[in-house]
């Protein structure tokens, strides 16, 4: 008889843990007795809540509750499909771009596989590589916090399957311009993907940042494959509703639904993104308050002499301030009543990134950083 245990799983998992959100509002506010709940500068969130008509529509949903969602999400890829002029069977949505990853994930990669990102990047590409037994192949940043593209490209071998890049990167919130995409692109070999995750899309509007989709309606057979992933998480200020998307060839679209949850999106959830992607105002409304609030801080950290990385979404790369390190920053800012992230478990031990939030929970912030540092 075999002495299997009735619960072992996959080799593959033996080296992974589990993903490490930001903790959790209550919790803080619990442990430190904290008169009010604490400003959390430490998901890349939008800091404003979603406009209201979208509360109305995702309550209409409720009598329908009994009913399963349209498994395809079929009006809202048709609404995706209109708005990008890209063929909706070449749309997948996920429940947040991770899920679309995941589907990738499981549809493209397998022990013998590699991928390629940079270090440090969004963790989520390594953890989807390692959990399918793939393994990741990691290209440190240049020393101004830039993708090393010529190392990346040197990276790729005939076992390589996706190479990874969010433009703009997280954590640095630096993105690359479109003649750099241009000859990345051009110097990858056609057997290998780009993923190139725009989950930031709405927040810039810089002439030389490029727009992913064009590259896909521009791409040529002999080109490396590419997918483009976009969310509601950001700009669109829905992360608790969690809806993202890839545009891709259709074919590889097809592989994707064969490894995709049924019904993965709810209905109100399918229902209040269609409605969302109709809130041009809110969101040039938020972007624009956002980016004032960013500069206001940038010159604010110049003025006490924090270093950063210059930013270009919704969230700053810091560095923390004389000896502290990166932990004693984020513990310190905890009474105070603010949570910010440390980037200690991406190997940056002096960095901090603090998302930018409304005009008053920037200012508990400085006043914050003020008291701790002692500005
Ligand atoms: C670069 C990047 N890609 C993807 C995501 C995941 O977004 P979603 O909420 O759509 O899963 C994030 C979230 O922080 C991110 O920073």
């Amino acid at each position: 008889m075999s002495k299997r245990s009735p619960y072992e799983v996959r080799p593959a998992l033996a080296g992974l843990h589990p993903y490490e959100p930001g903790r959790p509002i209550e919790e803080i506010e619990a442990k430190y007795g904290l008169d009010s709940p604490p400003v959390k500068l430490a998901s890349n969130e939008n800091p404003y809540s979603p406009p209201e008509q979208l509360k109305e529509i995702y309550c209409q949903e409720f009598s329908q509750l009994n009913r399963y969602p349209d498994g395809g999400s079929y009006y809202l890829r048709e609404a995706l499909s209109e708005k990008y002029d890209w063929p909706m069977d070449g749309i997948v949505v996920g429940a947040g771009s991770d899920e679309v990853l995941d589907c990738l994930a499981k549809a493209m990669l397998e022990p013998g596989c590699e991928i390629v990102c940079g270090d440090p990047s969004f963790v989520i590409y390594q953890m989807d590589a390692l959990k399918m037994g793939a393994r990741p192949v990691t290209v440190k940043l240049t020393r101004d916090f830039q993708f090393d593209l010529e190392a990346m490209v040197d990276a790729v071998t005939e076992n390589t399957r996706w190479v990874c890049l969010p433009n703009p990167n997280n954590p640095t919130a630096r993105y690359i311009t479109t003649t750099q995409l241009e000859e990345f692109f051009a110097a990858l070999p056609s057997h290998c993907l780009l993923l190139l995750d725009e989950a930031y899309f709405e927040f810039i509007d810089s002439e030389d940042y490029p727009d992913g989709i064009e590259f896909l309606k521009n791409r040529t057979e002999d080109q490396a494959g590419l997918v483009v992933l976009r969310t509601f998480s950001k700009a669109y200020a829905l992360p608790g509703l969690r809806v993202g998307y890839g545009l891709m060839e259709p074919r590889l679209a097809r592989e994707l639904h064969k490894v995709r949850p049924p019904f993965n999106i709810t209905r109100p959830t399918q229902a209040v993104a269609v409605e969302a992607l109709k809130q041009e105002e809110f969101l040039a409304w938020s972007r624009e308050k956002i980016i004032s609030e960013r500069r206001r801080l940038e010159v604010e950290f110049e003025s006490r002499g924090i270093d950063f990385v210059q930013p270009s979404a919704n969230f700053i790369l810091a560095e923390a301030p004389g000896d502290l390190t990166a932990d004693e920053l984020f513990e310190k800012l905890l009474p105070e009543g603010v949570i910010i992230r440390s980037m200690s478990p991406y190997g940056l031990e002096k960095h901090v990134r603090i998302t930018v939030g409304k005009p008053i929970e920037n200012q508990i912030l400085l006043s914050a950083l003020d008291n701790v540092c002692g500005f």
